[in-house]
C-alpha cells in the first residue's frame, strides 16, 4: 500500500532508482521501496499498483514506438495510467472504472471541477462528529459526491470503500479518522493532475467494453488489472463493491488484443492456467502487502523479457 505524503526521489534512470543516497537496482525478486516512486493519485486503494510502477517504466521503455495509447480498463486508484501520463510514456490515457463512486472522483479529476474538490479537501475540519455528519449527508453535486468518496477512502479500514468497513478508530498512529487525511498532498496530487489531465480520457464503464473497443488496434496497449477472484478467491469480492469478473473471458479477450498486454493477478495455480490456456508468459514479482508482508504477484504478458 502506498504511503501518502512520503516525497519521491525518482532519480530519473530507468531501473536504478536512489533512496537517501543508496542506490537500489530495480530487481522483480526485491520488493520495489514504494517511498522511491512518486504517488500520484489521491486513492489509498487496496490492491494499487504503485509498486509496479519501475516495471511498467520498463516496459514503456523496451517498446520500439511510444504506444498512441494506454488503456487501464480496471482503473481503480488509477496508479499505473497517472503515471504514464504525467511522464508521457504513451501519447494518451484511457482509463474505465465500473464503480459508481469512484467512477465519480475520476469525472471531477479527470472532466470536471477538479480545483473545487482539491479547495474542499482543504477547508474540510477533520474530526469523528464531522466525518460521521458529512458521510450521512445526501449529496448531489459531482464536486460533493466525489469528496465523499474521498473521505471515506482515507477514514474508513484499510481504504476499503465497500459497505461494511468500519471507520478507523485509533488509526495507525492513534489519530483515528485523521491518522490519513492529508488534506495538503491531497490537494497537490489533484491540482498536479491539472498539469496532465488532458492526455486523459475516463470512461465510466464495464472494462471489458472499452477492451473489446480498443482490441483491433496494434497501437493500443493494455495494463489489466482485475479484482481478483479468480479459484474462488475472496479478497477481491471483500475489497471492492464491483468484483464479478469472467476471468476465462478477460484471459481470451486479452489473447485476442493486437497491442501488447500486461495483466497482474496473484500467484495462484489457477490463474497460471488461465495464462497457460491463453498463451501468455508468466513471471512472479515481489511485492510488499498492505500489512508489510513480503509476498509475489504474477505479472502476464506475451513477452516478458523486460522484466528485471
Ligand atoms: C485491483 S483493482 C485496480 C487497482 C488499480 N490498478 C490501482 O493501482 O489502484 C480492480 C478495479 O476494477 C474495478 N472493476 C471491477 N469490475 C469492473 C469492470 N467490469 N469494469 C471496470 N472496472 C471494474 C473495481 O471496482 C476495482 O476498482
Amino acid at each position: 500500500m502506498s504511503l501518502p505524503g512520503l516525497a519521491a526521489a525518482d532519480c530519473g534512470l530507468r531501473g536504478i532508482r536512489t533512496v537517501q543516497g543508496m542506490t537500489h537496482a530495480l530487481s522483480a525478486r526485491q520488493p520495489v521501496n514504494t517511498a522511491t516512486v512518486p504517488h500520484r493519485s489521491p486513492f489509498r486503494y487496496p490492491g494499487g499498483k504503485t509498486w509496479l510502477v519501475p516495471q511498467v517504466r520498463r516496459w514503456m521503455d523496451s517498446r520500439p514506438t511510444k504506444p498512441q495509447v494506454f488503456v487501464e480498463p480496471f482503473a481503480g486508484g488509477g496508479s499505473i495510467g497517472l503515471t504514464v501520463a504525467a511522464e508521457n510514456l504513451a501519447e494518451r490515457v484511457v482509463l474505465c472504472e465500473l464503480d459508481p463512486n469512484v467512477a465519480g472522483v475520476w469525472q471531477v479529476l479527470i472532466h470536471g471541477d477538479a480545483e473545487a474538490l482539491a479547495r474542499k479537501i482543504e477547508q474540510f475540519q477533520i474530526s469523528r462528529e464531522n466525518v460521521i455528519a458529512e458521510l450521512n449527508r445526501k449529496r448531489r453535486s459531482p464536486v460533493n459526491r466525489a469528496f465523499q468518496t474521498i473521505l471515506r477512502n482515507r477514514v474508513q479500514r484499510g481504504g476499503v470503500m465497500a459497505p461494511g468497513a468500519g471507520l478507523m478508530r485509533a488509526g495507525e498512529n492513534g489519530k483515528g479518522v485523521a491518522s490519513r487525511w492529508y488534506p495538503s498532498t491531497l490537494a497537490r496530487r489533484i491540482r498536479d493532475l491539472q498539469t496532465y489531465r488532458a492526455r486523459i480520457e475516463f470512461i465510466h464503464g464495464d472494462g471489458f467494453d472499452v477492451i473489446e473497443s480498443y482490441k483491433n488496434d496494434p497501437e493500443a496497449v493494455f495494463f489489466i488489472d482485475p479484482p481478483y477472484t479468480a479459484g474462488g478467491k475472496r479478497a477481491g469480492s471483500r475489497l471492492y463493491e464491483q468484483s464479478a469478473i469472467d476471468h476465462v473471458r478477460l484471459f481470451e479477450l486479452s489473447a485476442s488484443c493486437a497491442g501488447d498486454v500486461l495483466l497482474t493477478y496473484d500467484n495462484a495455480p489457477e490463474v497460471l492456467e488461465l495464462a497457460r490456456s491463453a498463451g501468455f508468459a508468466t513471471k512472479p514479482i515481489a511485492m510488499r502487502s498492505t500489512h508489510n508482508a513480503e509476498m509475489s504477484e504474477l505479472l502476464i504478458g506475451r513477452d516478458l523479457s523486460w522484466v528485471a
